[in-house]
């Protein structure tokens, strides 16, 4: 059984105070992976993942900038406190309300489409501001958890297409836009065969940029850094990741002459295992062979297990190692069959071991501090969970 977060006591009474579903986080994880990630010369925290404004404060607090990809989590970081400077707009496009967002303050920013080149000199010409910015690069392949979630390849809508990588740095100069940058965020979950293939196309892609005309300062590997969801999975070997980029940076300045800045870009890394979903067994029933406990947290709350088949450890407050168990699929209130967060990649059930519940139980699911609230919804009329950010 995963550790929890915080003690069950204090779990019941955060329940009993702000009711379920309720989504708890502890900052001293979150304090904790950033300490890990030590060594890049810049964290910058993928705020999709959770935006919720004391984790951002916090974030802020411990010096990590942000990647914002909109307009609304523009202003979530300026309203937790981040400088114009810390922010970079990472998108496939400018949509009218991020043209807004960056015509009212200087964000840097990371493009990922060859036409946001001059729609961006044009911004740039008649309000001013950074003048400098980042290519986004589709190299031509990827990796990810989930289909969903790769982000390279033809099949990806993300990035520059690597051969038209020359073309674009030579528009950015005739635009008057000086290229400091290139980024690399080809999907969630690494692999360090793909990793090895990943660091050397940043390295062909540099000088391919160099070549026509950029001035590169900053790389950003992008985020993807995998987390153990389930027991016994083996933790990121980090010496290794890090040792990968580091001597990438190092070659990469060696045959440019000069420094580089080396970014790391997690979500889910920094926050996903400092947050638990809290939610209450409102029943328990039999269908057949299968043991349902119906909760009152829903798809609405987290969707990775209803979209990835993403799995999620499910474990019971009070229950121990020594707690006998049996197979249980644990399911919410919306008015969908697939609305069942024990399932497997292609939608099939797949109980968990769970002591025997009733009414009024209290169920964690575990390591949804990322991508569960910031990807809730309000289907079926249900209300946003509840957020809490313990800090000692
Ligand atoms: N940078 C860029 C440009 C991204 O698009 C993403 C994630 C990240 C960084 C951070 O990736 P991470 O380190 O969190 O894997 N909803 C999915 C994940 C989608 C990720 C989208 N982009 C999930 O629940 O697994």
């Amino acid at each position: 059984m995963k550790a929890r977060i915080l003690p069950d006591e204090t779990l019941r009474k955060l329940a009993a105070q702000h009711g379920t579903p309720l989504y708890v986080y502890s900052a001293a994880v979150i304090r904790e992976r950033v300490r890990e990630l030590g060594g890049f010369d810049r964290i910058r925290y993928a705020q999709k993942a959770n935006a919720h404004p004391e984790v951002l404060r916090l974030l802020r607090s411990l010096g990590v900038v942000v990647d914002a990809v909109s307009a609304g989590e523009v202003r979530q970081a300026l309203a937790a406190g981040y400088q114009p400077s810390e922010i970079v707009y990472t998108a496939d496009l400018f949509d009218r309300r991020a043209l807004e967002e960056l015509r009212r303050h200087p964000l840097p920013v990371n493009l990922g489409s060859d036409f946001m080149i001059e729609q961006y000199a044009e911004l740039r010409e008649k309000s001013g501001g950074p003048r400098d910015i980042l290519l986004r690069i589709n190299p031509g392949f990827g990796h990810g958890h989930a289909r969903k979630v790769n982000t390279g390849g033809e099949t990806s809508k993300h990035g520059i297409w690597f051969e038209q990588l020359r073309d674009c740095v030579q528009r950015a100069v005739r635009c008057g836009l000086r290229v400091h940058g290139l980024h690399l965020h080809i999907g969630s979950g690494t692999d360090f065969d793909h990793l090895v293939r990943v660091c050397q196309a940043m390295e062909q892609l540099c000088m391919v940029a160099e070549e026509a005309g950029a001035h590169i300062e900053v790389l950003s590997g992008g985020g993807g850094l995998p987390i153990p969801y389930r027991m016994g999975e083996p933790r990121l070997d980090l010496v290794r990741y890090k040792a990968a980029w580091m001597e990438t940076r190092q070659r990469i300045a060696q045959r440019l002459g000069r420094t580089i800045t080396l970014e790391v870009e997690p979500g889910r890394y920094l926050v996903a295992e400092s947050g638990l979903l809290l939610t209450e067994v409102r029943g328990v029933k039999q269908s057949g062979s299968v043991r349902y406990a119906i909760v009152d947290a829903g798809f609405h709350n987290l969707i990775r297990p209803a979209m990835y088949g993403a799995y999620h450890q499910i474990s019971a407050l009070g229950q121990t190692e020594r707690t006998a168990t049996r197979p249980t699929v644990v399911a919410g209130p919306l008015c969908e069959s697939g609305d069942v967060f024990t399932v497997d990649t292609l939608g099939h059930l797949l109980p968990q071991a769970l002591p025997d519940l009733t009414c009024g139980d209290l169920l964690c699911i575990h390591d949804t501090g990322a991508y569960g609230a910031s990807m809730a919804s309000t289907y079926n009329a249900q209300p946003l969970a509840a957020e809490v950010l313990v800090d000692g």
